[in-house]
């Protein structure tokens, strides 16, 4: 059974933190909520938990109205960024704690709690205390304390936003084969793309307290509804070129001194028009001759990533984009190019909606 949002709305106040938002969760997924700090994520999920009451709509859960139920009563568990574990007991007993308080038997707690831990790869932490465990232990306990209960609805808010790094990386992978395997339906909270983009199934990109699209991570790369979820998805970010043309069949870039240049055919053959040009650093190839779609530039600044090298361009009246190529790619700064852009990796927005005309 799926879980549906309807014109859920939130105000604090005056200030709308949550509008209109419309979803559909269904079962087994794992679904992100990605977007900047303050776009509504906590709330949207606290609303979700019963934590927090939205000023209007519903949550259904299959042909049952939730949004009424106390959250004791919605049977959904809660993984926070800042988690809790009790310091004074062993792995063991926090695991089993939420069990204890709901009065399961006892005979049913320990083999739940030695599946969880199993599961979790923690068996042999049991009797340690938290305070004896590193980061990515610690993070692996609450989760079991929120697993053991077997609930039909996981949400986790940042859960590994306070680990380093490489941490961040391997416990992504781990929640991940965690889901393949419970197949709990989990509702995800993160600012982080790349999180998102890995894990999900779907992903709903919010910004604004709105929900700018929720798609596959595969849709929301290749095909972003508008400027911004094409600016927050992938990184480096898209480049964005204002002063674009569709004219005469192709797609017209300024290259200085009052000139334009043809870089594609253009996809839309009846059209001339202004549109706002979107290409990712990847999909640039960078030639060392001119060619008839292909925009003269200068290499400004080159950052090298490790396997692949960042590329500042500059050309015409000093607009610049990023293109990023292979490592062994033979570049210097100051030295002359050509830009192609891959016909079918570039992006067109309308320019006073920031909509993608391919979404039209
Ligand atoms: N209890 C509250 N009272 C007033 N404003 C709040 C409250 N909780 C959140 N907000 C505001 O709502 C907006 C969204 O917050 P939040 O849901 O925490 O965003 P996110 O999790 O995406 O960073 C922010 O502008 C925040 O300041
Ligand atoms: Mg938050």
């Amino acid at each position: 059974m799926s879980i549906r949002l309807e014109h859920l709305r939130k105000s604090f106040g005056p200030v709308d933190v949550l509008k209109d938002i419309h979803l559909n969760l269904p079962e087994r997924q794992f679904i992100t909520l990605v977007g900047p700090s303050g776009c509504g994520k906590t709330t949207l999920l606290r609303i979700l938990a019963g934590l927090e009451t939205a000023s209007s709509g519903e949550i259904w859960h299959g042909d049952q109205r939730i949004s009424d139920l106390a959250p004791g009563k919605r049977d959904i568990a809660m993984v926070f960024q800042n988690y809790a574990l009790y310091p004074h007991m062993n792995v063991r007993d926090n695991i089993a704690y939420g069990l204890k308080v709901r009065g399961t038997p006892r005979a049913q707690i320990e083999p739940r709690v030695l599946e969880v831990a199993r599961v979790l790869e923690i068996e042999h932490l049991l009797e340690r205390k938290p305070k004896a465990l590193s980061g990515g232990q610690r993070q692996r306990v609450a989760l079991g304390r929120a697993m053991v209960r077997k609930p039909w609805l996981f949400l986790m808010d940042e859960p590994l936003s306070n680990l380093d790094a490489k941490l961040r990386v391997t416990m992504r992978g781990e929640l991940k084969r965690f889901h393949l395997r419970l197949e709990t339906t989990t509702v995800y909270v993160t600012h982080d793309q790349l999180e998102a983009m890995t894990m999900s199934d779907r992903i709903a990109v919010m910004d604004g307290g709105a929900v700018q699209q929720y798609a596959t991570p595969d849709e929301v790369y290749n095909q972003p509804a508008n400027t911004f979820v094409a600016g927050f998805i992938g990184s480096p970010p898209m480049n964005f070129l204002a002063d674009a043309q569709l004219h005469d069949q192709h797609l017209t870039l300024p290259s200085g001194h009052g000139q334009r240049q043809r870089v594609a055919r253009s996809p839309y053959p009846s059209a001339d028009r202004a549109v706002l040009f979107g290409i990712r650093p990847q999909d640039i190839e960078l030639r060392t001759q001119a060619d008839a779609m292909s925009l003269p530039a200068r290499v400004s600044l080159i950052q090298l990533l490790g396997s692949e090298k960042l590329i500042d361009l500059t050309w015409g009246d000093g607009a610049t984009i990023s293109a990023q190529v292979r490592a062994d790619t033979e570049l210097n700064e100051g030295q002359s190019v050509w830009c192609h852009f891959d016909p079918a990796r570039l992006h067109l927005f309308d320019p006073s909606t920031g909509r993608n005309l391919a979404c039209a």
